[in-house]
């Protein structure tokens, strides 16, 4: 009963969602990686707590939906609800916000159980 493993639960699918698509670039731990061989920037480190003042919630959305040089667009891909999703998980990364209770970030992971995840 304490275990989060279960597939429906919301916290569960956020971290798929993360660590299926975005972890092989960002790292599962949100560190980024190395600039890629075309010359692009590598991923920044989400981590850094800089990196987290430097961007709005609609920037990292932004980036999600649209893509920047190396980072591929995932507007197409997910729902909205999957971005905020994703906007909530990258904002987990955040040394300084470790005091937030898990899945209060982001007032969009409600229960309508629409959309399966799983396309990639
Ligand atoms: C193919 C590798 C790749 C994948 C997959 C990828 N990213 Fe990125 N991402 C990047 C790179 C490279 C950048 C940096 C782009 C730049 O600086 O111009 C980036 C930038 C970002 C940014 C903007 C902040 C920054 O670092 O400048 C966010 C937010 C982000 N990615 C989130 C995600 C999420 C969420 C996913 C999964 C849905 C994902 N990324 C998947 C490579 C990737």
């Amino acid at each position: 009963m304490a275990c989060k493993g279960a597939p429906s639960d919301p916290v569960n699918e956020e971290e798929d969602l993360f660590h299926n698509v975005c972890a092989r670039c960002h790292g599962r731990d949100g560190t980024g990686g190395p600039p890629d061989p075309l010359g692009n920037p590598g991923p920044k480190n989400f981590t850094d707590p800089v990196f987290q003042r430097s961007m709005t919630d609609a920037q990292l959305r932004n980036a999600i939906e649209n893509g920047n040089r190396g980072m591929p667009a995932f507007g197409a891909v997910f729902t909205p609800k999957q971005i905020d999703m994703l906007v909530g998980h990258v904002r987990k990364f955040d040394p300084s916000r470790k005091a937030a209770p898990a899945g209060s970030s982001s007032g969009a992971s409600g229960s309508d159980g629409s959309a399966p995840a799983q396309r990639l």
